[in-house]
């Protein structure tokens, strides 16, 4: 059974909706994978509550404790270890609204089996302020992109994106409700499509 890593650094609301969805009978058979750990670089983050309140193994790795990228990136490394599974089907690394950029090194570890979900349509807007950035463009429609992890940040492969409207009196916040409904079933989703193409030895 593939092991499932989540990192987070606030609500965790995708994250959620992942280990609901890896939860669900159907989803879980169909899956062979379970949501292993929780880890976030926020000690406050409100998703670590949640994760805790449903027994999942959590941990914090805080960026500020560490003097650069590459010694905080060696620190969530660490952190990972522990949960990483079989060493010939290794765990699949999901970044659900995780706020740090990693290092090229780092990135490397995890090659081909690191996911993240960014919400807009990539590769238009890739970074921050989607939402705005998307209604300043006069967008017609925004969404979000479920891509394998690459050292170039919001880049690397897509694997699955869902497109919503932009309405006339859209707000970034009213545009941003609307694609993060849309990313909790998108993300999961996403995850069972990975781990179907991935699973394929008997191992
Ligand atoms: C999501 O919109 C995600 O696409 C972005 O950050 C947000 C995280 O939300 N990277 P949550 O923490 O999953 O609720």
């Amino acid at each position: 059974m593939r092991n499932i890593v989540i990192l987070i650094s606030g609500t965790g609301s995708n994250m959620r909706a992942i280990v609901e969805a890896s939860r669900r009978q159907r989803w879980e058979a169909q899956l062979d994978a379970r949501v292993v750990a929780v880890l976030s670089n926020q000690p406050d983050a409100a998703g670590l509550a949640w994760a805790q309140e449903q027994g999942l193994a959590t941990a914090v790795v805080d960026h500020r404790a560490y003097p650069s990228r590459e010694a905080f990136d060696a620190a969530l490394q660490q952190a990972i270890a522990p949960f990483e599974g079989h060493v010939q089907k290794p765990a699949l690394i999901v970044l659900a609204g995780f706020m740090r950029i990693l290092t090229p090194g780092f990135v490397a570890q995890f090659a081909g089996r690191m996911l993240n979900i960014h919400p807009s349509l990539l590769p238009a807007f890739p970074g921050l302020h989607t939402h705005a950035r998307a209604i300043a463009a006069g967008c017609r429609v925004a969404g979000a992109t479920v891509h394998e992890v690459t050292s170039e940040l919001d880049h690397g492969p897509i694997l699955a994106q869902a497109v919503v409207p932009v309405l006339p009196n859209d707000t970034p916040e009213t545009l941003a409700a609307r694609v993060l409904s849309q990313e909790h079933r998108l993300y999961p989703q996403a995850i069972a499509d990975w781990l179907r193409n991935n699973n394929k030895s008997d191992l």
